[in-house]
């Protein structure tokens, strides 16, 4: 009783209808669903609410629920799962012979940074990233922008790192398709907090543009529910299922690596 009165007391009103509750260290964040008023919230990165699941966000939700992750990573209270996961998909394009890599959903704080030699080139919805990663000297592009398409079927491999769970719409997938490379480019993702259903949904659009997908439960079950896709226009069930267990192996070292830290 004390701590669901703790944080209902720390409740801040962010826009478009999203609450934020600071955390505070040693008193445990909200539940995974709560009633604020008589509306329902599912819980976000521990300490942010959002009134629908996060497969449903609207744009504007979107970059209020960016500007305050940025918030919760920026004082050390998020990121160290999503730092395993960045690290993994950057062990696993610098393992192959990766040259051009989009990082889809890069936010704030993308996977290329920390990659090495393969051109990279970032895409994010929300205009309040693309801009910061421009201004940081990032080439970087809103998922429609036709400038992107100088890349078509030049693509070795597009990164999505903790994106999936949004609504990743019919005409990103597309732009994914037509990025990639025809013979050999692979779309990396991890996927959480969908439900089965919603899950299916997302993996059937991907099948109706024509590209395989093979998916995999994380091993080290960094998060609930947490799987691995992959998918790719020419590469067999088989191939992927391959590249899914180098992928894991890669999780494998990320892992270790944290802990030696
Ligand atoms: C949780 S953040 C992850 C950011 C970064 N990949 C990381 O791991 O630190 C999700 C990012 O994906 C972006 N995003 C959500 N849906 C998207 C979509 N359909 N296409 C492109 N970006 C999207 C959001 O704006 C946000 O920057």
């Amino acid at each position: 009783m004390v701590e669901r009165e703790s944080w209902r007391d720390r409740i801040e009103a962010a826009p478009h209808g999203v609450l934020f509750v600071p955390p505070v260290i040693g008193l445990p964040p909200p539940p995974r669903r709560a009633k604020v008023g008589d509306q329902e919230f599912v819980r976000f990165m521990d300490y942010i609410l959002s009134p629908v699941d996060t497969d449903a966000v609207d744009l504007n939700m979107l970059s209020t629920i960016n500007s305050l992750r940025l918030r919760l990573v920026a004082s050390g209270f998020a990121g160290s799962t999503n730092g395993i996961i960045k690290r993994a998909f950057s062990d696993f394009v610098s393992h192959g012979s990766h040259q051009t890599v989009v990082d889809w959903g890069c936010g704030f704080d993308p996977v290329n940074t920390r990659m090495g030699d393969p051109r990279r080139i970032g895409v994010d919805l929300d205009p309040a990233v693309v801009a910061t990663q421009r201004s940081a000297g990032h080439e970087c592009y809103l998922p429609a922008d036709p400038a992107l398409l100088q890349y078509a079927g030049g693509v070795d491999a597009i990164l999505a790192a903790f994106v999936f769970h949004f609504r990743i719409g019919t005409s990103h997938i597309r732009m994914m398709c037509n990025l990639l490379r025809e013979d050999s480019g692979v779309i990396v993702a991890n996927v959480y907090r969908r439900s089965e259903e919603s899950r299916s949904r997302l993996a059937e659009s991907i099948r109706a543009e024509g590209l395989a997908l093979r998916t995999a439960i994380d091993r080290s079950n960094l998060c609930r529910q947490h799987e691995y896709w992959m998918a790719s226009k020419s590469r067999s069930g088989a191939e992927l299922d391959i590249l899914l267990e180098r992928l894991a192996d890669a999780v494998d070292r990320a892992v270790s690596d944290q802990r030696l830290t």
